[in-house]
């Protein structure tokens, strides 16, 4: 995992945003797995433990988080099925990444503010890459593209079998345009999170996502404190 320090910003990309990449830097953390995973809640979860720490953190999610992103989020979930082509829709949330990237995230970093974020690179990976279909090898272009050699400082993968993530997100409220995709797709994102855990096993922790939502933030506040050192439990 490169430090913090030896992180390499695109100066041209990232100069015009005004945030200054010296250290003390925050951490970025990002909740990533499929629908009804629980991310949502996880995140909400780690943001109050670590605003009780003393910790300044900042929530956002993906896409969205900047008013641009959240724009381009409401382009991406609304609307028929079949709106966007899966080359559209990963260059519509690229674009969102990009605009929360240079106009949020790293300016918290920045000063020193911890941030995390409800999804990011990884979903575009596991949806359009393992579920859509789009070649791997241009994701990881584009997104270089986008972002440099930037990645969190911890993903945490929560993992549950597809069927119990639909129930839980099909409790919760109408499907989105996502939700609305066959079991197969959301079979092959599964597997393609998974792997996507494997293959950056530096980067990544494997959430069991099945049990009551506290003993899951239990196994994320584990992970928090054994990847970054940061002291969330005890006294
Ligand atoms: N560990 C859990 N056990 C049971 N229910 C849960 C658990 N975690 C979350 N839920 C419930 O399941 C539903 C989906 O959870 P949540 O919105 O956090 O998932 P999500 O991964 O953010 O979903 P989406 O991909 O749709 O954004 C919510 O109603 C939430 O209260
Ligand atoms: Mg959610």
């Amino acid at each position: 995992m490169p430090s913090a320090a030896s992180r390499h910003w695109p100066a041209t990309s990232f100069g015009a945003t005004g945030a200054d990449v010296t250290e003390p830097r925050g951490r970025f953390v990002t909740i990533e797995g499929g629908e009804g995973a629980g991310k949502t809640t996880q995140a909400r979860l780690l943001v109050s433990a670590l605003e009780r720490c003393g910790i300044p953190v900042r929530a956002t999610r993906e896409p969205g988080g900047s008013p641009g992103g959240e724009a381009i989020r409401r382009l991406l979930l609304e609307g028929e099925g079949g709106r966007w082509d899966a080359v559209c829709e990963t260059l519509l949330l690229l674009a969102a990444r990009r605009d929360h990237l240079t106009r949020l995230i790293a300016p918290a970093l920045a000063q020193g503010v911890w941030v995390v974020s409800d999804r990011f690179s990884d979903s575009t990976l596991a949806y359009q890459g393992y579920g859509r279909g789009v070649r791997l090898d241009r994701l990881a272009a584009l997104q270089r593209f986008v972002v440099g050699d930037f990645t969190p400082d911890l993903t945490l993968v929560l993992d549950l079998p597809v069927e119990a993530g639909l129930a839980r997100a099909a409790a919760r409220s109408a499907a989105d345009r996502f939700e609305r995709l066959d079991r197969d797709f959301h079979e092959r994102m599964r597997q393609g999170f998974r792997k996507i855990a494997a293959d950056n096993a530096g980067r990544c922790v494997l959430i069991d996502a099945c049990d009551d939502p506290q003993a899951v933030h239990g196994a994320v506040v584990a992970a928090i404190e054994e990847r970054l050192g940061a002291k969330l439990t005890g006294g």
